[in-house]
C-alpha cells in the first residue's frame, strides 16, 4: 500500500529530516510512504523536496492518509481542527487543556502520542520503571536533560514521561536539571545517588534521523489501528 503523509512543521528541524527520508523512498515491509502535503507557520520555507509547502489558511494540496506533527502545541491544535485523519504527535509541551483537546479528537481518529520516537528512549523508560521499583527510597534521584539552545519547552516531553515512571514507583520529587546549550540533539540521564555509590541510566541521541524513522514507524502503526483512541509509543512493539 502507498500511504500519503502530511507533515505539520515541515520547515522545521524534524520536518526536514522526515521529508528527506520520504524523498529517498521510504518503505516499511509492504507499506510505502510518500510526502503529499506540508504545513509551516510562516511560509519562510516555500517548498521541500520539490513539493510546495502551505500555511493553515491555504487550501490543502491533496488528501493524506496520516499526519505527522513536529511543530508547536498551537500548530497541533490548529491541525486537529482541520483534519479527520490519524495523527502522529511528536510535538511536546502541551498544557492540560490542550491534552484534553487531543483526547477529544482521538475519540474520532487515532492519535499516537510520542514525545520521543527513538528506540533507546523507550528502553530507557522501561529500565527506569524497573530500577525505580527495585531501588530503596534512600537513593536520591536526579534527572538531567540536555538539549540544543533553540528547544522551547522545559523539561522535555521525554523527561516528563521519565518523571511519571519515577512518581509511579514512589520517587515523588526528584531533582530536575535542564541544560539548553549548543546543538545537543537530546540527552536524558537519571542518577540514583546513595552514600558511597551511584547508579546512572543514560540515553543520548546523536542523529535526528533516529526520531524521523521512529515517527514513520509510528505512522505505520497508527494506519493499521482501527479503534480511535490515544495510543502511546510504548504500545508499539
Ligand atoms: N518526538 C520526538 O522524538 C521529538 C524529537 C525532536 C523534537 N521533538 C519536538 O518536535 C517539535 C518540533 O521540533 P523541531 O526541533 O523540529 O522544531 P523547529 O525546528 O523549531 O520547527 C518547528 C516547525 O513547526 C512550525 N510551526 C511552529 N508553530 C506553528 C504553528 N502555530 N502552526 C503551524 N506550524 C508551526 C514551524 O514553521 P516555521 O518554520 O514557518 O516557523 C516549523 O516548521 C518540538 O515540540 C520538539 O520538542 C520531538
Amino acid at each position: 500500500v502507498i500511504f500519503k503523509v502530511g507533515l505539520l512543521g515541515a520547515s522545521g528541524r524534524m520536518g526536514q529530516e522526515i521529508a528527506s527520508l520520504l524523498a529517498d523512498g521510504f518503505t516499511l515491509g509492504a507499506d510505502a510512504f510518500v510526502l503529499a502535503d506540508g504545513i509551516t507557520r510562516s511560509g519562510r520555507l516555500q517548498s521541500l523536496e520539490g513539493m510546495p509547502l502551505r500555511t493553515f489558511g491555504e487550501e490543502s494540496r491533496e488528501p493524506v492518509h496520516v499526519w505527522i506533527d513536529f511543530s508547536r502545541p498551537e500548530g497541533t491544535m490548529a491541525l486537529l481542527e482541520e483534519t479527520d485523519r490519524p495523527v502522529v504527535i511528536g510535538t511536546t509541551g502541551f498544557t492540560p487543556a490542550q491534552m484534553e483537546t487531543i483526547e477529544a479528537f482521538a475519540r474520532k481518529s487515532p492519535v499516537l502520542l510520542c514525545p520521543n520516537t527513538s528506540v533507546g528512549m523507550n528502553l530507557l523508560n522501561a529500565m527506569l520503571a524497573q530500577t525505580a521499583t527495585l531501588a530503596s527510597k534512600d537513593f536520591a534521584v536526579v534527572l538531567e536533560e540536555d538539549h540544543h539552545k533553540l528547544k522551547q519547552d522545559a523539561p522535555s516531553g521525554s523527561a516528563k514521561r521519565l518523571l511519571e515512571s519515577l512518581t509511579q514507583a514512589g520517587f515523588e520529587n526528584p531533582t530536575v536539571h535542564v541544560t539548553r546549550a549548543g546543538s545537543i540533539v537530546g540527552t536524558h540521564r537519571i542518577r540514583f545517588i546513595a552514600d558511597g555509590e551511584e547508579l546512572v541510566l543514560e540515553h543520548r541521541v546523536t542523529d535526528r534521523r533516529i526520531f524521523a524513522k521512529g515517527a514513520l514507524h509510528g505512522a505505520q502503526f497508527l494506519l493499521h489501528r482501527k479503534e480511535p483512541r490515544v495510543y502511546r509509543i510504548e504500545e508499539m512493539k
